[in-house]
Order: C-alpha cells, then structure tokens, then sequence
C-alpha cells in the first residue's frame, strides 16, 4: 500500500511529469490506483527530497526511481570508521569524528525528506568508555556542539529529537543538553531522530526485565507473572519507535555491535566499505534502492513460493516426516 501522504506534503514537488517514470509497480498498482494518481501522490511524498536536488543532480534519478511503498520507515545506522578515516590521513581519531559530524547531518536531513518516522544512530555504545579518556572528552563536546547548532536545523525539519541509552552516567553537561534539546523538540510531528549513546543491546533487555519485575513486584503480582513479546517491546528504550526496516553499517566489519539486538530481528542489512566520514546522500539513497529491490518474508515464504504451496496438495512419500 502507499503510504498516506502527511497535509505538509500535500503540493507538487519542483519535478516534471516527464522526468518521472511512472510505468507503475507490482505493488503499487495492486492497490487499484491510477497512474495519474499515482504520480501525484509519489511526486508529493517526495517532495521535500526532489526539491532540495539540483536538475542535473546524479542523487535526482536516484531518489526518482525510489517506489514511496517501499521506502523504510526506520533505518538504524552504525556509524563504523571514524578513526580509519583519520588515520588514513595522518590525522588524530577525533578528526575523524568531527569529519563524521557532517556526515551525521546530511543522513539526517535526506531521511527527514524522504520521510521517514523514525532515524537511529549509534553515536556511542556502553563499550566505548575503554576509549582514551581525550577521545571520550572530545565525543562529549563534539555531541554537546552538534546539539547546539543543529536544534534548529530539527526545528525547521519538523524533528523530533529522542536519546536511547543509560543516560544517567553521561557527563552532567551533556545530559542537560539532550534534555532540552530533547524538550524543545518534543511537539514536532515529523521524524524521530534516536540517538543512541551510552548504548547496549544487552543492557536494554536487561533493563527491560528488570522494569517489568520491578512493576509487577510493586502490584504484588510476581507470582502471576508472565511475560511475553509484547510486554519486553513495550519495556525497551524504543518502545515509542518501530522496529528498524534497514540496518546499516559503514567501514565493512560484518558485525552488529550489539546495538538494538531485539528489535533488528528482521531488519535488512545494507553493510558498505564507505567509512563514516565519507557516507553520503547518495550512498544512503543507494542503501533504500537496494533495501526496496528486497523480499521481506518474516519467516515465511516469497509470494512464489507460497502460490506453488497452495498447489501442491500432498507432501511426496519420500520426504514426508517418519511418524
Ligand atoms: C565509530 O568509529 C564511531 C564512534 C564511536 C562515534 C560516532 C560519532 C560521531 C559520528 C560523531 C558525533 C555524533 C553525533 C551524533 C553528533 P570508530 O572510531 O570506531 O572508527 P574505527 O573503527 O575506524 O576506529
């Protein structure tokens, strides 16, 4: 199905009908729209991207190709390779994260027009305090600097800024800092920036346990309890945000990291070479081409697959299970 279109978005976006080809897909025509109506609805979703796109722009026939009912509706990012950026350069590792700033900016800006709910990046996890104390420092400042000069930026972009992680141990500064960025963004309706710091997966489901015993132990409920997929979802740091749709992972480590182990159950994973400092709007619309190009089966079978079972009335002898 297409996505409904927010009133924001509701006039056409600064392309021409030519450039578009609407020929149509599978999916969308399934739901029984127009042509006419379909280019109006794609043109005005992707208003915002197109318009901040140059005519001769490479990004444009990218962004032109995405189909708006298969664009994620949360992408989680690491952002892998600060340090082997700098290094590459002969440059000290917090230059590289200051380069990774940039990058952070732009991924967030392209994700907002293309409409996203939701964007989480992984800016520190609980494992990165075993950094040299100058590098840790400089994260802090870099994060604290970032969070100053970019509340507008979220403003004007209808963002909506949350923080996931064991915040209570982050420096004082910081905190404060989150919160009222945190505050002042809190009535915008458009997409939800999670940044991830001080971060665990592990110590999310470890919190999340602990805050489902801890309700039930004071609802005296304890011996009743029981807990099932919902309930953990429900206790977790996202618990506002949908599961991710696309995992990606800059610098080309095959790892997770454990970030948001629970909730990536069946996200896509989109792993490049690009080292953080250097991704940018063209590889994240590279990243959401490919992710639309992929079957999502959650554990079932491809549309083919499930045509061919619905034929097959019996299970042949030979590989039928011994009772
Ligand atoms: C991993 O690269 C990156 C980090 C641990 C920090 C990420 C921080 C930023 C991108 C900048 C600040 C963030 C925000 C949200 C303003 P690495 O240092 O592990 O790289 P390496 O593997 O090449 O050493």
């Amino acid at each position: 199905m297409v996505a409904a279109l927010p009133k924001e978005r509701q006039n056409a976006a600064n392309v021409s009908r030519s450039e578009l080809n609407c020929t149509g897909n599978p999916t969308v025509w399934q739901s029984g729209l127009q042509q006419r109506e379909l280019c109006t609805i794609w043109v005005a979703f992707m208003k915002d991207l197109l318009d901040s796109m140059a005519a001769g722009d490479r990004d444009r026939s990218v962004a032109l190709s995405l189909d708006p009912s298969r664009i994620p509706a949360h992408i989680a990012i690491i952002m892998d390779g600060n340090g082997r950026w700098a290094n590459r350069r002969s440059l000290p590792r917090i230059a590289g994260h200051r380069a990774g700033v940039h990058a952070v900016r732009e991924t967030v800006e392209t994700c907002a027009r293309l409409g996203l709910e939701a964007l989480t990046l992984y800016a520190f996890s609980t494992e990165n305090w075993k950094r040299p104390r100058v590098e840790v420092d400089m994260l802090w400042r870099l994060l604290r600097v970032f969070l100053k000069k970019e509340l507008q930026t979220l403003q004007d972009n209808n963002i909506q800024l949350l923080a996931i992680g064991r915040l209570e141990f982050l420096p004082a500064k910081v905190q404060d800092e989150l919160q009222s960025v945190i505050a002042l963004t809190a009535l915008n309706t458009g997409m939800r920036l999670a940044l991830a710091i001080n971060y665990s997966g592990r110590a999310e489901l470890v919190d999340a346990v602990n805050a489902i015993l801890g309700r039930a132990r004071r609802e005296n409920r304890l011996d009743s309890l029981r807990v099932d997929e919902d309930a953990v979802s429900r206790h977790l740091y996202t618990s506002a945000l949908p599961d991710p749709d696309l995992l990606i992972r800059t610098s080309g480590e095959m790892r997770i990291s454990n970030f948001l182990l629970w909730q990536i159950a069946y996200a896509e994973l989109y792993v490049t070479d690009t080292l953080w400092p250097d991704f940018t709007r063209s590889e994240l619309l590279r990243a959401v081409s490919e992710y639309g190009k992929r079957e999502r089966r959650f554990g079932g079978l491809s549309a083919t697959h499930r045509e061919e079972a619905a034929f097959s009335e019996s299970v042949p002898e030979e590989i039928a299970v011994p009772t």
